[in-house]
């Protein structure tokens, strides 16, 4: 066996040993989009730092644990925090926890983030579900020797987020209603927000939001077969062209008045997916 394998073995096996009940749906919470953790009677929990080889999140905003428990009447695994490139993690490491809900036997993984808007319709506080998205240099996580035992070497990318979740979750969306777009999230490394010209060419290339998480796990969770959904919360616009200064804490502070409107859409889904 690799040493991934066995890494991700023992990770998985330590996690087992500490609890019997299983969920074939997974939750990693953005930044500021913690809240939905609250609503989950929890079965189980451990620290990140708890567990073995695990990354520790190191941005504030991100708790690092991960739960176990019940929401709306579903099992879920619940991953509140998660490891950005940016804090210094390789992108083996940043996909590592998604490869052990794969081992844990996760097969649905709901994702949610923090990103700036560039398409001009779009605004603050607005959803937009993932329909695709563009790597612009971040590293993808798959580069190395493949493990053939997660995935194919060369694993297909024409649907990175499940058409079935999107269309279950716009009609939640609308029997909410909810306001909710559906775009192209166009992934970079940060930790810098994009200078002016670079929003411009996100948007030029044909991006609908910005973001420093999701790409890294999509792939690793594509590559071996989950089903992926994801929502990105507009917390800025990155194409003023008057105040163009983006801070954390604005970030934040948006992510939290929106994070409801996640919630009630994650459940619903997680709901429906069961
Ligand atoms: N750019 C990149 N990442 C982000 C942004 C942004 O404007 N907002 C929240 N995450």
């Amino acid at each position: 066996m690799t040493s991934l394998m066995t890494q991700l073995n023992e990770t998985a096996n330590f996690i087992k040993s500490k609890v019997n009940q299983q969920a074939t749906t997974a939750i990693i919470l953005g930044s500021g989009l913690g809240n939905l953790a609250t609503k989950i009677e929890v079965d189980f929990e451990l620290p990140y730092t708890a567990i073995p080889h695990f990354p520790v999140s190191t941005v504030e905003g991100h708790k690092g644990r991960l739960i176990l428990g019940t929401l709306n009447g579903v099992k879920v695994w619940v991953m509140e925090g998660r490891f950005h490139f940016y804090e210094g993690y390789s992108p083996e490491q940043v996909a590592y926890p998604v490869r052990v809900l794969k081992l844990l036997g996760v097969q649905n993984l709901l994702l949610s983030n923090a990103a700036g808007g560039v398409n001009p319709a779009y605004a603050v506080g607005d959803l937009m579900i993932l329909r695709d998205h563009i790597s612009l240099f971040t590293i993808n996580p798959l580069i190395g020797k493949n493990e053939s035992s997660l995935g194919t070497r060369f694993p297909d990318m024409s649907e990175p987020y499940a058409d079935i979740f999107i269309q279950k979750a716009k009609a939640i969306a609308a029997a909410n209603n909810i306001k909710i777009h559906e775009g192209v999230y166009v992934g970079v490394t940060g930790p810098t927000f994009e200078t002016r010209a670079e929003y411009k060419l996100i948007k030029a290339v044909g991006g609908d939001v910005v973001g420093m998480s999701t790409v890294q796990e999509n792939i690793a969770a594509v590559h071996c077969g989950m089903k992926v959904f994801a929502i990105s919360v507009v917390t800025d616009l990155g194409i003023r062209e008057d105040n163009n200064v983006i801070t954390h804490e604005e970030v934040l502070e948006a992510a939290n008045a929106a994070e409801p409107k996640l919630t009630l859409i994650f459940s619903e889904l997680l709901k429906q997916i069961a």
